[in-house]
């Protein structure tokens, strides 16, 4: 049985408790915070759509437990083979929910083997997935404090006294079972008493970092500063202290080319010109193997009308009265919009690759990775 209430963060966006799961909308925070029951794989798919859950490593773990709580409280099937069917059915619908992390899939793909597995071997189909999917929320955990600690030596042993990084979106606790990714890394650095500050961007149009990331570093008390998206560069000029930039990832190709929030692939065009790490932290699990590089990667496309208006609550609200989410219109209402919610960043902009195995690198002279070779 997964650890849910371990030391890996305090904040728990995903919480699941006698076979029952529940997650933080965080479609309320950093203002309010709610949980919402998720009792079935419909439940699930509208979680993941509608960003009440989000980060590729939560989208996973939140459609294998939705799956896992419906099929607790499923009356008896009629037989394993029903029970295999229905978990493939279920799990093709979650599918379709987010198109571009590819832990989704990947989970997919594994519990769908769980189950094929367990009707050859003629054991319980629905005990094996649902402790499956437990597991699946146990390793995330486990994962993300490797990925913590292999970063934070990788960055002390280049960069002696204390550093001051910049990150990108929210990859904390928030985004994963706890810990985080790219912020797992921060927290690590924190932890060891060799983090200054981390600068995060406001991570525009959905502003996972000036809602999440915030949220996340206030609780944690780790010292951080705000910047909206276009001030990088100036940034990055301004502040030679600055030595490295530190990303998540969606999905990322054999060749190291990494989908990740939009934004990203700007941030990793400034670090090289400005002579600064760009370092990008995932699970093993981003790591799409299928694919040769990011010119295969789906981006998903979001609502014009993120862009064209913005959410949040009314400041009279936040003196005391009942905390509602207002949504304004900035743009014309005749605006079009383009929102690709992820871009791609070209292996050759980026510095080394962190996951729970290891930090990986290019090979002295070469443009991209072989991370293929470097996960046999
Ligand atoms: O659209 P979102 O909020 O799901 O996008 C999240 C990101 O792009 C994260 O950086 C990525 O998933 C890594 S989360 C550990």
């Amino acid at each position: 049985m997964a650890d849910t209430s371990s030391s890996a963060g305090r904040l728990q966006a995903i919480r699941w408790e006698s076979r029952q799961l529940v997650i933080l909308n965080q479609l309320l925070l950093p203002h309010s915070s709610e949980y919402v029951k998720i009792a079935d794989c419909h439940a699930g798919h509208h979680a993941i759509a509608s960003m009440q859950t989000r980060g590729a490593p939560a989208i996973a773990i939140v459609a294998a437990l939705s799956l896992a709580a419906e099929l607790n409280t499923h009356p008896e099937f009629d037989s394993s083979e029903a029970a295999c069917n229905f978990i493939h059915e279920r799990l093709d619908f979650l599918a379709t929910s987010r198109p571009t992390a590819v832990n989704l899939f990947a989970a997919v793909r594994e519990l769908k083997q769980v189950a094929d597995q367990a009707l050859h071997e003629n054991t319980d189909v629905r005990e094996a997935y649902i402790q499956a999917a437990e597991q699946m929320l146990a390793a995330d955990i486990a994962d993300n404090q490797a990925i913590g600690r292999f970063g934070a030596d990788f960055l002390t042993n280049e960069h002696k006294g204390q550093l001051k990084v910049l990150t990108h979106c929210n990859t904390g606790a928030l985004a994963t079972a706890g810990y985080g990714t790219a912020l797992g890394i921060v927290r690590r650095l924190w932890e060891q008493g060799k983090l200054e500050q981390v600068v995060f961007t406001e991570t525009r149009p959905y502003n996972q970092g000036a809602r999440l990331t915030s949220y996340e570093l206030l609780a944690e008390q780790i010292p951080s500063r705000l910047i909206c998206d276009s001030a990088v560069s100036a940034l990055l000029k301004s502040d030679p202290q600055v030595s490295a930039i530190i990303v998540g990832a969606d999905r990322v190709a054999a060749n190291g080319d990494t989908a990740n929030k939009i934004g990203t692939y700007q941030l990793a065009i400034s670090a090289r010109f400005h002579n600064r790490k760009f370092i990008v932290a995932a699970p093993s699990t981003s790591i799409d193997l299928n694919i040769g590089s990011g010119r295969e990667i789906v981006i998903e496309e979001r609502d014009d009308k993120e862009i064209t208006r913005i959410t949040g609550v009314t400041c009279d609200s936040l003196q005391g009265g009942k905390v509602e989410m207002e949504s304004v219109q900035i743009a014309p209402l005749e605006t079009r919009a383009w929102n690709p919610s992820f871009d791609v960043t070209p292996a050759d902009l980026i510095s080394a690759i962190v996951t729970e195995r290891g930090v990986f690198v290019k090979q002295p002279g070469a443009d991209v990775f072989d991370l293929a070779s470097d996960l046999m």
